[in-house]
Parts: structure tokens; C-alpha cells; sequence
């Protein structure tokens, strides 16, 4: 398994990943018709911007040069935040390759790199009923920071969005 940023060519694989995780993962969370009015030649726009922009940095990890997730991050995005705090924007890994190691491999090849820009910490956001991204934040060493939850609305229903910080020891 390759970790490193993802190219243009990248683009459509990261946004077929996009889509068939979030069917995946949030078919019991986010409205069925939400989830079937996504669409990967929309989202691959918005990632070959993205890429183009590089911002956030965009991580692709690759088995036989094909795209098994990615992960993007970039400064923390809550406001009042500090520079030397770092958020994971999203991370997705394809169903076909969930519990196989990839998560971890593009997290540990993130933080080297917010180590070496000089990040302190990290945070995120996730559903509360994300129980398998929950445990797999726990496992990296991210925990419930107690901050208040996200409140958004999302295809009519309303949701909830909880946030995870992992501070970086030297
Ligand atoms: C959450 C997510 C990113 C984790 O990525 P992943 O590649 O499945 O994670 P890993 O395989 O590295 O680790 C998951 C588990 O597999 C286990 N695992 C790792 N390598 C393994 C291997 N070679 N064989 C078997 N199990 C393995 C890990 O020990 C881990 O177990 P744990 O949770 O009990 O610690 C991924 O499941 C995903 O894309 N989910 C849907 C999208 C999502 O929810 N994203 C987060 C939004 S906030």
C-alpha cells in the first residue's frame, strides 16, 4: 500500500470512494433519497478543484495503483480555533476495503505531516451513530472533547455531528 497526495488522475476514484462510502456507511443515518441523489461526477469536480488548489492536502492510498481511500486535512475549520490545530476533513475508505489496515495507514501518514507543518492537535467531526468510524477514531488516539455537538439539517432531516480531538505529544 502507497500513501501519498492524490493526483488529477486521482480524482474520479476519490469521488466513486465518496459516494459508495457514504451509502455505505450512512444508510441508517442520512435520508435513503439524500443518499441516492449523490453524484460522483459532482463530487469529482469538486475534488479535481481541490487538487488543483491543494487545499486541504488530499492523501490517496493506493494497492496496485488503485485507489483504496484517501483522507484530506488542513487547519481546523471551528471558528476560534488556533493554527496549531489541525482537523481531518474527512476520511473515507471503499466498503470493499474496511477493516484491512488503509484507515490507519493514511492517518499515520497525516499526522507526520501536521507534525512536520507544526500542528499541536487534531479534531474532527463525526455522526454519533458512526459507531465503526468511532472506534476507529478511538483506536488512533482521538477522543470525545465534550464540545458542543453540530447541529445541521441534511436531506429534511436533522442531524448531529460530535467532535474528536487528538493532542500530539513530543
Ligand atoms: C472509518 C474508516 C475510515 C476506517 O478505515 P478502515 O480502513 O476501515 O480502518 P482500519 O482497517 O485501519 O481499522 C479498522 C479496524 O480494522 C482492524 N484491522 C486493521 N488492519 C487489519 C487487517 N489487516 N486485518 C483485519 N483487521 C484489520 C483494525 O485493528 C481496526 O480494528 P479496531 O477498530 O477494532 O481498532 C472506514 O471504515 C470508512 O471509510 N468508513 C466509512 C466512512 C466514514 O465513516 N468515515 C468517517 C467519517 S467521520
Amino acid at each position: 500500500m502507497q500513501i501519498a497526495q492524490a493526483t488529477s488522475e486521482n480524482a474520479r476514484a476519490v469521488a466513486e470512494i465518496h459516494v459508495a462510502a457514504w451509502r455505505a456507511a450512512y444508510r441508517s443515518i442520512v435520508p435513503d433519497d439524500y443518499l441516492a441523489s449523490l453524484s460522483i461526477e459532482r463530487r469529482e469536480a469538486k475534488w479535481s478543484e481541490c487538487i488543483a488548489a491543494g487545499d486541504p492536502t488530499l492523501l490517496a492510498a493506493k494497492k496496485a495503483g488503485v485507489v483504496q481511500g484517501w483522507l484530506s486535512f488542513g487547519k481546523c475549520r471551528d471558528i476560534g480555533s488556533h493554527k496549531s490545530e489541525a482537523e481531518v476533513w474527512a476520511i473515507y475508505v471503499s466498503p470493499t476495503a474496511w477493516s484491512t489496515g488503509v484507515g490507519h495507514l493514511l492517518w499515520l501518514r497525516a499526522k507526520e505531516l501536521m507534525l512536520e507543518k507544526g500542528f499541536k492537535s487534531c479534531s474532527l467531526w463525526v455522526f454519533p451513530q458512526n459507531e465503526r468510524a468511532i472506534k476507529f477514531y478511538r483506536s488512533i488516539g482521538f477522543a470525545h472533547d465534550g464540545a458542543a455537538a453540530k447541529n445541521f439539517e441534511l436531506g429534511g432531516v436533522l442531524l448531529q455531528e460530535v467532535r474528536f480531538v487528538s493532542q500530539f505529544c513530543y
